[in-house]
């Protein structure tokens, strides 16, 4: 089918160039040129595991291309996805003012039936709005009033593994009163679905898939399933955090807790790692976006507001940390393992490494950090920071290394080395992703988050 997505963002990109693999024609538009200019050189503009190498096997079959002009991908394809940026505004709205733009543009290029496929994840009700915004900009644009349909179509692709997450969905969320607009999706997404298509590098990951289960609901529910999803995951790890806290006051192991809640099925092992906390593109947008459609109907979102809250203060916890192992932080030099808000991914939005490296800095700390892929200073991040080459020079001379992100390669650092260049051997490791008893028996103190 002939398909364009509008925003080759993370959720853009990938979901584009996915399609192209099932054997789609899809034409990939950004409005940032520079962007096109090198997806179309088949270089990757975001870090993320095996894309470029799809970018380029479906540029050569032909089946992919970009462009920078929305009436290019409107004109040429049968189903249009917006999967443009919805950050959150100051007050936790969403800011849909891309969702517009493009919204507008398609209504000036719509030519014949369309789907329009909302995948930005959008505040409950947008559907219709974007259908209003569509339908104005056609009458505005004198164009001639031709019919289409808006269908909510969610992802829930995880940065780091969108592609498996896109070949191996847990479940694909239509939303739409159309009928017809339904059936040409399940079309579109029939070898997703049926889990028949020939898997890139021909090892399938998860062999025993049969079928991906669809469902099938209106507009609002379907955009509810993604708020609710990302908000219930976001509640899962703030409430693993709170019983870590715990667990550090009374003595327990919050791994040991994690895995003995985990083997009930109703709870499942899956995101209950305690840590400093959540970060990213999506959980701090979507809980806010939800939190703030909540007041909007005077409603006080309880839970939502202590997962906030939880999340809020854990990332705190480990300056508190640092201020009890150091005492005085003023003058001290502190090394930062990892940037991006996790592993396998350059995203840094509202990491926790950011606001924990700010806040030591401004208490007088001298900050060295290391990241395996981030190698540029984020803005949100102080320029007080250094950014050093590799993890032993961020480490050398610090009297207290701090693991932000669990990126693999930190696994197999040498800490014999470590020891003798660090001032003082004091590890807190924030994702509680270091052998601690091997680390003890080394000679490090170290401190994990609730064992
Ligand atoms: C999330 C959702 O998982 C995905 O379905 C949705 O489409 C987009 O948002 P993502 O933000 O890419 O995906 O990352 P995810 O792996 O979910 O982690 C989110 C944050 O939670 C990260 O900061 C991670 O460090 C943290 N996390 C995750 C924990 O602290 N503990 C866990 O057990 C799991």
């Amino acid at each position: 089918m002939k398909v364009s997505v509008i925003g080759t963002g993370y959720v853009g990109l990938v979901t584009g160039v996915c399609l192209a693999e099932i054997g789609n024609e899809v034409i990939c538009v950004d409005k940032i040129k520079e962007k096109i200019d090198m997806l179309k050189n088949g270089q990757c503009p975001i870090y993320e595991p095996g894309l470029e190498t799809i970018i380029k096997n479906n540029i050569k079959r032909g089946r992919l291309k970009f462009s920078h002009k929305i009436e290019e991908g409107v004109k040429q394809s049968e189903i249009i996805f917006i999967s443009v940026g919805t950050p959150s505004l100051p007050n936790g709205q969403a800011d849909l003012s891309f969702v517009e733009q493009v919204a507008k543009e398609i209504g000036k290029s719509i030519d014949s039936y369309k789907i329009i496929v909302n995948k930005s994840t959008v505040p409950i009700g947008s559907g219709d709005w974007v259908s209003m915004m569509i339908s104005e900009s056609m009458e505005t644009g004198n164009n001639k009033k031709v019919s289409f349909d808006v269908v909510s179509n969610p992802e829930f692709l995880r940065e780091g593994s969108a592609i498996e997450d896109t070949f191996f969905p847990d479940r694909i969320v239509i939303g739409s009163s159309s009928k017809k607009a339904i059936t040409i999706m399940i079309e579109l997404y029939k070898p997703l679905l049926e889990q028949d298509f020939e898997w890139p590098d021909s090892k399938r990951l998860v062999p025993e898939v049969q079928k991906v289960p669809l469902v099938v609901t209106d507009l609002t529910s379907a955009e509810m399933i993604k708020y609710a999803s990302n908000s219930f995951l976001a509640t899962k790890i703030s409430f693993i955090n709170e019983i870590a806290n715990i667990c550090e006051k009374v003595g327990a192991n919050v791994t040991a807790v994690a895995e003995g809640m985990g083997l009930d099925k109703r709870i499942g092992r899956l995101f209950l790692n305690a840590g400093i906390g959540w970060g990213g593109s999506c959980f701090p947008k979507d809980v806010a976006a939800l939190t703030y459609i909540a007041n909007e109907y005077g409603m006080t979102p309880q839970m939502l507001n202590a997962a906030i809250s939880v999340n809020k203060e854990q990332k705190l916890k480990i300056i508190k940390k640092v201020q009890d192992e150091l005492k005085i932080v003023k003058g001290k030099t502190i090394a930062v393992l990892g940037i991006a808000f996790k592993p396998d991914t350059d995203d840094v939005r509202d990491a926790p490494s950011i606001s924990i490296m700010n806040g030591l800095s401004n208490l007088g700390a001298k900050i060295k950090t290391y990241d395996p892929i981030v190698k540029n200073k984020p803005d949100s991040l102080t320029d007080r920071v250094k950014i050093c080459k590799d993890a032993y020079e961020a480490i050398d001379g610090a009297d207290i290394l701090i693991l932000a992100t669990e990126w693999r390669q930190f696994a197999d650092l040498d800490f014999d080395k470590i020891k003798k260049t660090m001032n003082h051997n004091i590890i807190i490791d924030g994702r509680n992703f270091f052998n601690k008893e091997k680390l003890q028996d080394m000679g490090f103190r170290y401190i994990g988050i609730g064992r």
